[in-house]
């Protein structure tokens, strides 16, 4: 028996490949490399020292999905496969409901067809929208503010709905906080494309020279330092959290919603000042205007992954910084 990963050569993906290979699961990767590379594939091998099935495929691509299904026994489907940028949501949100909901759709049908009854999703935090108070809740009403945090919210409502109807499929939709870090073999990382939209790889950015310097944007939010604050975590504490959902989805039925956070909050010139200590490189900054649609706080109430999961986060914001320098910046 298999586990199907979706975009397994991905960030979080990738991370989560390699902690299932070394606990001895059989993997089947599907990715169509839209937002990954292939060496990602040699450096997963490397890492763990083990191989796996690999389909450089579409998910939407409903026959292909009936091959890899056909060819391999799926036991379960962690799906990380998906569009995530926020602000090229709101330039095509058509691209954005189609490759993750329709792609969704088809992963889901070919289960169905195949008799594959559990999915552990990728969400995120960003379905607790902008109205909720700090900590967030799983039990809290979700929202969106851009077609991307949408998808997120309608996959969740589509697998509560899929339970409902088949009493023995488990899903275990999994609400990340910001996922930043690296692995610490330095092989594996996150690699985005163009100008970076997330806090952490425009700091590599910086501290590596591209960039002279970073804007903060907003130090007048009712936070610590005034600057935004957000639960980072690191990514491969996130892929840990990945296989205790998957443990506890084979014992488990119906559906299940956890965060997957640290349950602290570090602001924007925190994270500076420790990745300036991890990687001895300065990251000058200027304070820029509130960037919209930003919330001030946003981190998890984590004590549903501790009860339910027997999960809890092990790094520190030192530790994600330190990992994610080695990476970045070949230290
Ligand atoms: P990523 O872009 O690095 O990985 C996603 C992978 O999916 C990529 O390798 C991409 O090529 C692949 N992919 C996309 N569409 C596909 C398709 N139609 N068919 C086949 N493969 C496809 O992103 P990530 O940071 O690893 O995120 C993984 C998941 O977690 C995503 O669903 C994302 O929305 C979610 N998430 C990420 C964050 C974050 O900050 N990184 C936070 C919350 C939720
Ligand atoms: C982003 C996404 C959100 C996703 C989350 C998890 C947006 C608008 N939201 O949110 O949907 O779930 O990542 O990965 O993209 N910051 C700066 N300067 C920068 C970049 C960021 O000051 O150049 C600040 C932001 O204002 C924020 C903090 O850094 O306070 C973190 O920003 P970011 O990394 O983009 O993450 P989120 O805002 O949490």
């Amino acid at each position: 028996m298999s586990v199907l990963v979706t975009g397994g050569a991905g960030f979080i993906g990738s991370h989560t490949v390699v902690q299932l290979l070394e606990k001895g699961e059989d993997i089947v990767i599907l990715d169509n490399f839209s937002n990954s590379s292939p060496d990602v594939l040699d450096k997963i091998r490397q890492i763990s020292g083990k191989d796996f099935g690999f389909y450089r495929a579409d998910m939407r691509d409903a026959g292909k999905l009936d091959t890899i299904f056909t060819e391999n026994k799926i036991e379960a489907v962690i799906h990380f496969a998906g569009l995530k940028a926020v602000g090229e949501s709101v330039e095509k949100p058509l691209e954005y409901y189609d490759n993750n909901i329709n792609g969704t759709l088809t992963v889901l049908e070919a289960m169905k067809k195949h008799g594959c009854e559990i999915m552990i999703f990728s969400s995120s935090a960003t379905v607790y929208g902008n109205d909720n108070p700090v900590p967030f809740v799983e039990g809290m009403k979700t929202s969106a503010t851009n077609p991307y945090g949408w998808t997120k919210v309608f996959i969740e409502h589509i697998l509560e709905g899929v339970c409902a109807s088949d009493k023995d499929f488990s899903a275990v939709l999994l609400r990340y906080f910001n996922p930043i870090g690296a692995h610490k073999s330095g092989l594996i990382g996150e690699k985005p494309n163009g100008i970076p939209n997330n806090l952490m790889p425009y700091i590599v950015k910086v501290a590596n020279g591209e960039y002279d310097h970073l804007n903060v944007f907003g130090d007048d939010y009712d936070t610590v330092d005034g600057t935004g604050v957000r639960d980072y975590i690191h990514v491969v504490d996130l892929a840990d959290g990945h296989l205790a959902a998957l443990s506890y989805a084979r014992k488990n039925r119906g559906v299940q919603t956890v965060n997957l956070g640290t349950g602290k909050g570090t602001s924007v010139l925190e994270l500076v000042r420790a990745f300036e200590k991890a990687s001895g490189k300065k990251v000058p900054y200027v304070i820029a205007p509130r960037r919209p649609g930003d919330i001030a706080e946003c981190y998890a109430d984590v004590s549903k992954a501790k009860e339910v999961l027997g999960w809890q986060a092990k790094y520190d914001i030192d530790d994600m910084c330190r990992d994610n320098a080695r990476w970045a910046l070949k230290l």
